[in-house]
């Protein structure tokens, strides 16, 4: 007796649909048909079946804080939204902390997304929010992986407390390795920082993921010292540069150089469409920068690039529901990558791509792997980044944790009424 069996599953790799058998949290079989006994069987009807959306960047300890801020981050800039989450930080209990990220995570799941690698402010004194994330960890961990990276938002040099406070919270359990190098107070100290925290993850054994450049400034260049202390310490492809929006700016021929420096450091490139559209180009009148990394060129020197969702309704970021489609969706835009094989690698940038950044384990649809997908809305992942409807099924571990109605609409027109599902047969 199977525990699951997935009927009719349109699959990446497979031209006609599939069957999926699951037993014991894997996936022991796919073929055409399979004919087994199951307790529980989801039909997916010829629908999209995706591995789980990886949020690869996110920051779960200020999310869902909009509506209990003093104020609101008028000018919208990144500079006004660390200030606000400093003003914010006092006010918060670990009760209040634990509630919003509870809530996040059920927003997430019922989204697909089944993998978090979020970063966690170490400067408050308290470390109340890593307290309380590790909890998070532990208690979800059936539902959803979380990865925690130590995060000295307000610089791990120039805040007096940062290096102590970051070296307790790895203590303590967190996982990989943060930084903010754009945030301290000179060119020299970001590189230094830089160098001391990819130190600190060699002698640990630990990953790194940095907030990297997220700056309008073309001149910044602590992406360089990331991708050259990755190499001196022999970290390559267990680093993570975040943001990276000073490459937008930069000179094309310095990118030349950068490109493949970054390639050698076989680094990981997060780019957050959603929130980064908002938040740069914020001191330019016209025409404004995009504020986005240079995803394309990225891509083409060989370098693992992922999307984030970033921030959910906190000081950065008033929208939001953690919808990695929704994130894919900006991406295409903002990017222009309209083609279809790049529409079809910003659908990886949310899953593959980021699953092999956070290094996760037993992830994909393939018989031996973990038994955890989601069932799209559409026939294939550009239909379902177009559509952003809800997510039919989504299964982790052979359970299914989530189901929705598809997207539709009862239009009712001179009396007759029908059904506008917005799929598009060939007419
Ligand atoms: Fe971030």
């Amino acid at each position: 007796m199977l525990d699951l069996l997935v009927r009719q599953a349109i699959l990446n790799d497979r031209p006609t649909p599939c069957d999926i058998a699951c037993k014991d949290g894997r996936i022991i079989e796919i073929a055409p048909r399979i004919d087994a006994e199951a307790r529980e069987i989801v039909d997916a009807g010829g629908c999209f079946v995706t591995p789980p959306f990886v949020d690869v960047h996110f920051h779960m300890d200020a999310t869902l804080s909009l509506h209990g801020q003093p104020r609101r981050n008028e000018s919208g800039t990144l500079l006004e939204g660390i200030a606000l989450w400093s003003d914010l930080k006092p006010q918060q209990t670990a009760e209040k902390f634990k509630q919003r990220a509870k809530k996040l995570l059920t927003w997430s799941i019922s989204r697909g997304i089944l993998a978090i690698r979020t970063h966690v402010d170490t400067c408050d004194p308290s470390l109340m929010a890593v307290q309380v994330l590790l909890e998070l960890r532990e208690e979800m961990k059936t539902y959803v992986d979380l990865q925690l990276v130590a995060f000295p938002q307000d610089g791990y040099l120039r805040d007096p407390k940062a290096m102590e406070q970051t070296q307790k919270a790895l203590d303590m359990g967190v996982d990989v390795v943060g930084g903010i190098p754009h945030f301290e107070r000179t060119m020299a100290q970001g590189a230094e920082s830089v160098r001391l925290l990819c130190e600190l993850a060699a002698e640990r054994g630990l990953m790194v993921d940095m907030h990297c450049d997220e700056s309008d400034d073309p001149l910044s260049r602590h992406v360089e010292s990331l991708a050259l202390e990755t190499v001196r310490l022999g970290l390559q492809g267990r680093v993570t540069g975040s943001h990276l929006t000073s490459m937008h700016s930069m000179d094309n021929y310095y990118i030349s150089k950068l490109l493949p420096l970054m390639a050698e450091a076989q680094m990981h490139a997060v780019c957050n469409p959603l929130v980064n559209m908002v938040l740069q180009g914020r001191h330019d009148t016209y025409p404004k920068r995009r504020g986005l990394t240079r995803v394309k060129e990225l891509l083409a020197a060989g370098i693992n690039v992922c999307l984030g969702h970033d921030d959910v309704l906190d000081p950065w970021y008033p929208l939001g529901t953690h919808d990695m489609l929704e994130v894919a969706h900006m991406g295409i835009h903002a990017l222009h990558m309209s083609g279809i094989g790049e529409m079809n690698e910003l659908f990886n940038a949310v899953t593959t791509r980021s699953a092999a950044a956070m290094g996760l384990e037993g992830y994909g649809i393939q018989e031996g792997f973990n038994a955890d997908m989601v069932v799209l809305q559409g026939r294939d992942p550009i239909e379902a980044i177009r559509l952003r409807g809800p997510r039919l099924a989504v299964i982790r571990r052979g359970q299914v944790l989530a189901r929705s109605a598809p997207l539709a609409s009862e239009l009712i027109l001179d009396g007759e009424t029908t059904t506008v599902d917005f799929t598009l047969d060939s007419f």
